[in-house]
């Protein structure tokens, strides 16, 4: 084998573990933090809000049927659901995991977000839970 491949083989190898580091939503992982900070500010921000805080009058149906993004802080109910839903949600979005008849506002992002980017903005959306909520919000994962 040459110095080439060797290297090429690392390299695969770096990148293959950089990409498998996460699985679930880590608040106390500092680099998945900071990386679903970056990811929640370039694509759920604009409905879910830049301080998570949702659109006004979350609750109420809309014209077109759809209800407005919930807040995704502590007064949502974002922590009442486990990772693995947080993630369908995220990655399939409200048609690939709503009750069918459901008119959903939420786009799926699986073909512009890789499994980690949805993990780690899972990750900084959990950050900003109060400590309670985020234990009480991990009994579900068990
Ligand atoms: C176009 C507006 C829009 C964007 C952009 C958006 N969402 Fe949503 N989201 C919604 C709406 C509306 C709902 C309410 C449920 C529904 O309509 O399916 C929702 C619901 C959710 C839910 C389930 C409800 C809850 O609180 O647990 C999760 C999780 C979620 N969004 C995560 C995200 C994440 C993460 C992003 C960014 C990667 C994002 N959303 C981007 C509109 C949006």
């Amino acid at each position: 084998m040459g110095a080439r491949t060797i290297l090429l083989i690392g390299a695969a190898t770096l990148i293959l573990s950089a990409c498998s580091d996460l699985d679930s939503a880590d608040a106390t992982n500092g680099e998945a933090v900071a990386l679903g900070k970056t990811v929640y500010v370039e694509n759920c921000a604009a409905c879910h809000g830049l301080n998570l805080e949702g659109q006004p009058n979350w609750r109420t149906v809309q014209e077109d049927g759809t209800l407005p993004a919930p807040p995704h802080d502590d007064t949502g109910h974002t922590w009442h659901h486990s990772d693995q839903l947080l993630f369908d949600y995220t990655k399939l979005g409200g048609a690939g995991i709503a009750p069918p008849g459901f008119q959903s506002g939420m786009p799926g992002f699986g073909d512009t977000l890789s499994d980690r980017e949805i993990w780690a903005v899972l990750s900084y959306i959990k950050s900003r839970w109060s400590p309670e909520n985020q234990a009480r919000q991990e009994r579900l994962n068990k």
